[in-house]
């Protein structure tokens, strides 16, 4: 057994004894209960299982944890899909999400949410313009795979929410 300390969603967890071999993704949703992140693949492919992983330098990525062990996220500051949501409000990124029906099993939207949310926080900080924009988005979604072929309607969900406030996240 190893220690295992991280923050989740702003709040400390552990240490904790984690087998070496036990995955993010199990510690996430059997050790902690927090079954938000979703197993689709198991291999890395599909990002179904996606976290979102905050950087020192103030950058945020996200990252697959169905195949990372849980102790590579030691001492590191993660937000998970049960994150977003602040007392039950929903974020405008989860509300664009209901409003376009852009799922439908639903299993690939805890990843696609964590990407969109690092997509939003990044063109906050790095402004792109208008006719990049589409351009931007399929790039940041590209690796998240959904099996009832919902992208369009994850792409629109998105740029919604870009364009209702085009200063806050494209160039004049
Ligand atoms: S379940 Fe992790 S990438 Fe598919
Ligand atoms: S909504 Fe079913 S896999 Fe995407």
């Amino acid at each position: 057994m190893t220690m295992l300390s991280l923050t989740i969603n702003g709040r400390a967890v552990g240490p904790l004894d984690v087998r070496p071999d036990l995955s993010m993704n199990d510690f996430l949703r059997e050790r902690l209960g927090m079954t938000g992140t979703k197993f689709g693949c198991g291999a890395a492919q599909c990002l179904s299982c996606a976290v979102i992983v905050d950087l020192d330098d103030g950058t945020s990525v996200t990252k697959p944890t169905c195949v990372a062990p849980a102790l590579d996220f030691n001492k590191q500051k993660i937000r998970t899909v049960e994150g977003h949501a602040v007392n039950g409000v929903l974020t405008p990124l989860q509300l664009s999400f209901v409003e376009h029906f852009a799922f439908q099993c639903g299993y690939c939207t805890p990843g696609f949410l964590n990407e969109g949310q690092v997509l939003l926080e990044r063109l906050e900080r790095e402004k792109v313009a208008r006719e990049d924009l589409e351009r931007t988005i399929m790039e940041a979604l590209d690796g998240h795979i959904c099996r009832c072929s919902g992208y369009v309607k994850y792409h629109q969900a998105v740029r919604d929410v870009i364009l209702a406030d085009p200063s806050r996240f494209l160039t004049a």
